[in-house]
C-alpha cells in the first residue's frame, strides 16, 4: 500500500517517504534528540534566569536579565536576590544570611531556645522549633537590611559609619512598595547592635561584613572568593555604587548570540529542511520550515535592542518571551509533524503509542518531582519582610 499515486506519468516531487528506511529512522532519532536538546536548554534557562518557583523566566525576570534593574548596586542585588540562585557575582550571596547557610545558625537557635527555656535536644514540637528558626531568621534579615541601608547611604557617610563600625538604624527601609520596615524597631541580631541608652541604635556594619562575608571574602581565606576580598571599606565600596541599568553583560550576550546563531542555526536549518521535504501541504511547509530560524534571528535582535535605555529597552525585552515562544512552537511542530511524515501507517501507529507513553511519563514526572520541587523553591526560605507584631523594644535587643 502506498500513499502516493503510482502512475509513472504523473510527476511528483521527492518526499521523505522516498528515503530508505535506514535514512528515515536516522532522521527520526535526530528529530527526537533535537527535541530533548531543546528541553535541556529550557532546564538551563530555569536555573539561570527563572524566579524561584517558576518553571520558566517570568516577563519580569526577562526584563531584569536583558534590560537590567534600574539603579541598584551589585552589593544590594546580591543581598536581595533569592538565596537559591548561583553563588557568584550575578547570582546571590543571601544564602550566607539565610538559615544554616549563615555561620552560627545552630548556635543562635540554641541560645534563643535557652532564653525561652526550651531544650532543643529534647525534641520539642515542630511548631516550637519553627518559631525559633523564624525569629533567628528575622535577626539575620535585620543584618541584611542594615547592610543594604548602609550601601544606599551617601559615600562619605558610608565611609565614616563603616570606620566607626556604627551605622545608624533609623528611618524607613523599603525593599519595594509593600516590603517596608522601620529600621529603629526591626529585629536584628543583638550582638551587632549598639544602643546609646536613649533608644538610638547603630549597627556594627564592619563586624557584620567581617563575620558574615570575610570567612570566604578575605585574601587569607583561600577558595574562589578570596580573589574578591571584602576586608576593608574600599574593597566593599567598589560593589556599592549604584549601577546604571545593565542587564546581561556584553561578553555574556556576545557569547550566547554566537552560540545561538551558529549552533542553533545549523540545528534549525536541518529540522526545517526535513520538514520542507515532508509530505505536508506546501503552504504549511513554506510557513513552518523556515519559521524557527527566522524567529530566532528576531529573538536575538530583541536581546540586543533590550539594552536600549528606558522606555524602549524594557519594551523590547517584553517581546523576548513571545519571539522565544515562536521558536519553540515552530521547532515543536517541525519535530512532531516531521516525525509523522517519516513513516507510513504502521510507523504512525507506533509513533502515537510512543508519544502517548512520553506524555504519560511527563505527567508523572511533573506531579512526582517537578511540582514538589517548585513548591520547595517557592516556600524556601525566609520572607523578605519582618514580622508584623510589635518588634522588640530597642533596649530589649541587648539582653
Ligand atoms: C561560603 C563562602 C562565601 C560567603 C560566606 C560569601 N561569599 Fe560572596 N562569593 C563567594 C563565591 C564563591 C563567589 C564567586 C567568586 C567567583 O566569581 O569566582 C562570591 C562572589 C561575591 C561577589 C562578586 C565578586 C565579583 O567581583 O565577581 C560579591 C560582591 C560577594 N560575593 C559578596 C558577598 C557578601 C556581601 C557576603 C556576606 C553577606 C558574601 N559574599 C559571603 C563565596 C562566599
Amino acid at each position: 500500500m502506498s500513499a502516493y499515486p503510482t502512475q509513472p506519468d504523473v510527476p511528483r516531487s521527492f518526499t521523505l517517504l522516498d528515503l530508505p528506511f535506514a535514512a528515515r529512522i536516522t532522521l527520526a532519532v535526530f528529530l527526537v534528540s533535537v527535541g530533548i536538546g531543546y528541553f535541556s536548554a529550557l532546564v538551563n534557562l530555569h536555573f539561570q534566569e527563572a524566579s524561584p518557583g517558576e518553571i520558566l523566566p517570568t516577563d519580569e525576570d526577562v526584563k531584569t536579565s536583558y534590560s537590567g534593574k534600574s539603579k541598584v548596586s551589585q552589593m544590594e542585588r546580591l543581598l536581595v536576590a533569592h538565596p537559591s540562585l548561583p553563588i557568584n557575582g550575578q547570582g546571590s550571596m543571601r544564602k550566607y544570611l539565610t538559615g544554616n547557610g549563615a555561620g552560627g545558625w545552630e548556635g543562635a537557635k540554641r541560645a534563643l531556645a535557652k532564653k525561652k527555656g526550651i531544650d532543643l535536644t529534647a525534641n520539642p514540637p515542630r511548631q516550637v522549633v519553627k518559631e525559633i528558626e523564624e525569629a533567628v531568621q528575622h535577626d539575620l534579615d535585620g543584618e541584611r537590611f542594615a547592610m543594604i541601608a548602609w550601601t544606599r547611604s551617601p559615600r562619605p557617610e558610608r565611609k565614616k559609619t563603616y570606620g566607626d563600625n556604627a551605622s545608624p538604624l533609623k528611618g524607613e527601609f523599603a525593599l519595594s512598595k509593600d516590603n517596608k520596615v522601620d529600621l529603629a524597631k526591626m529585629n536584628i541580631t543583638a550582638k551587632f547592635v549598639d544602643d546609646d541608652g536613649a533608644g538610638n541604635r547603630t549597627a556594627q556594619i564592619k563586624t557584620i561584613f567581617d563575620t558574615r562575608c570575610a570567612r570566604c571574602h578575605s585574601e587569607s581565606a583561600g577558595g574562589p572568593a578570596a580573589r574578591f576580598p571584602l576586608d576593608d571599606f574600599e574593597q566593599i565600596d567598589a560593589y556599592c555604587v549604584a549601577e546604571a541599568p545593565t542587564g546581561k553583560s556584553l561578553p555574556k550576550l556576545a557569547l550566547s548570540t554566537h552560540v545561538h546563531l551558529l549552533g542553533f542555526s545549523v540545528l534549525y536549518g536541518f529540522t526545517g529542511l526535513i520538514f520542507a521535504v515532508s509530505g505536508w501541504p506546501a503552504p504549511i511547509r513554506v510557513l513552518i520550515a523556515p519559521l524557527a530560524l527566522a524567529a530566532q534571528v528576531v529573538d536575538i535582535s530583541f536581546w540586543w535592542l533590550a539594552r536600549i535605555d528606558e522606555p524602549h529597552g524594557p519594551m523590547f525585552a517584553s517581546f523576548i518571551p513571545i519571539s522565544g515562544g515562536v521558536v519553540a512552537v515552530a521547532l515543536g511542530l517541525q519535530i512532531l509533524l516531521g516525525l509523522f511524515a517519516l513513516f507510513r501507517s504502521f510507523g504512525k501507529v507506533v509513533l502515537v503509542v510512543l508519544i502517548a507513553a512520553a506524555i504519560g511519563g511527563a505527567v508523572n514526572l511533573k506531579t512526582a518531582f517537578l511540582d514538589p520541587y517548585l513548591a520547595r523553591e517557592r516556600g524556601n526560605p525566609g520572607e523578605m519582610v519582618q514580622p508584623k507584631e510589635p518588634a522588640k523594644a530597642p533596649d530589649d535587643a541587648k539582653k
